[in-house]
């Protein structure tokens, strides 16, 4: 696995996890489309689109009359994600390419970029008079088993820590309000928090291949071994199996939306 500029790898098994992660809070992001009134013949963009699965939830809202736009750092995106895919640098001082928009939604894309509040103002730059900015992104403080495990406790750490050495704010979610107004967006209109507590049948192999994803930067770092990797997902594996019982905080996916200015 080769190290990127983007802290969890450009393979297929992390393209895979994303597409299982945004299954996960892909109900959470359609109520927030929903919210601010993403409708028919709408035009819209998804900011580090990934693979692409909000710009499904946003075609169907926008059907053949509307536009989705994605736009991401990573050219191998174009292949995968549906519709249109400008490949940019967002964090590049250049206008955002493609708009200006009805909507402009961003999702687990702050927490991987420097200059964050430059980034949100030239998102919302991109929005047009009368649109919406729809930002989520976690928070990843709270995370844990409960009852407590301490192999858990040790690969959030490692994970954490490598997400920093990567240049990540694993608090960006709780930070987005404060970015707004460092942004010179002014306070949200609306905020959102959601959460999963999860068996930890289900939320330790979520754990897993995150670590897996960031263990070339981990290892990069000096903050573990290929050994010791392997046994601490062999016991994490283990002790999961051991004791179903036990349920997994997620990270928390918080959001934020914005209209701008005078009506469409
Ligand atoms: C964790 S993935 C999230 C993908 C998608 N938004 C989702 O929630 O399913 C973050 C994506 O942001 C992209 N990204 C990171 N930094 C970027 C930048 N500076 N400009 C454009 N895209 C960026 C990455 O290439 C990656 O595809």
């Amino acid at each position: 696995m080769e190290t990127t500029d983007y802290a969890l790898g450009r393979t297929e098994e992390e393209n895979e996890r994303v597409r299982a992660q945004a299954r996960l809070w892909s109900a959470d992001t359609a109520r927030l489309l929903d919210l601010v009134g993403l409708g028919t013949g709408d035009r819209c963009l998804d900011a580090g689109c990934g693979p692409g699965e909000t710009m499904r939830l946003m075609a169907e809202r926008v059907g053949p009359s509307g536009e989705v736009t994605g736009i991401d750092l990573d050219p191998g995106i174009s292949s995968l994600a549906p519709g249109r895919v400008i490949i940019h640098d967002l964090t590049a001082d250049d206008p955002v390419p493609g708009g200006p928009y009805d909507l402009v939604h961003a999702r687990l894309l702050l927490f991987h970029t420097p200059r964050q509040a430059e980034v949100l103002r030239r998102l919302w730059d991109a929005v047009a008079p009368g649109g919406h900015l729809v930002v989520q992104d976690y928070d990843l403080s709270a995370v844990g088993v409960n009852p407590p495990l301490d192999i858990v406790d040790e690969m959030t750490a490692v994970l954490i820590e490598a997400f920093g050495a990567a240049g990540c704010d694993v608090r960006a979610g709780s930070r987005l309000p404060y970015l707004m107004a460092e942004a010179g967006i002014g306070a949200p209109d609306g905020t959102d928090v959601a959460g999963r507590l999860v068996p930890v049948a289900v939320g330790t192999p979520i754990l897993e291949s995150v670590y897996v994803s960031l263990l070339p930067v981990a290892y990069a770092k000096g903050l573990t071994t290929p050994a010791d990797a392997e046994k601490a997902i062999d016991t994490l594996r283990r002790e999961t199996a051991a004791d179903p019982d036990r349920y997994v905080l997620l990270p928390l996916l918080n959001g934020v939306w914005k209209t701008k200015g005078e009506s469409r």
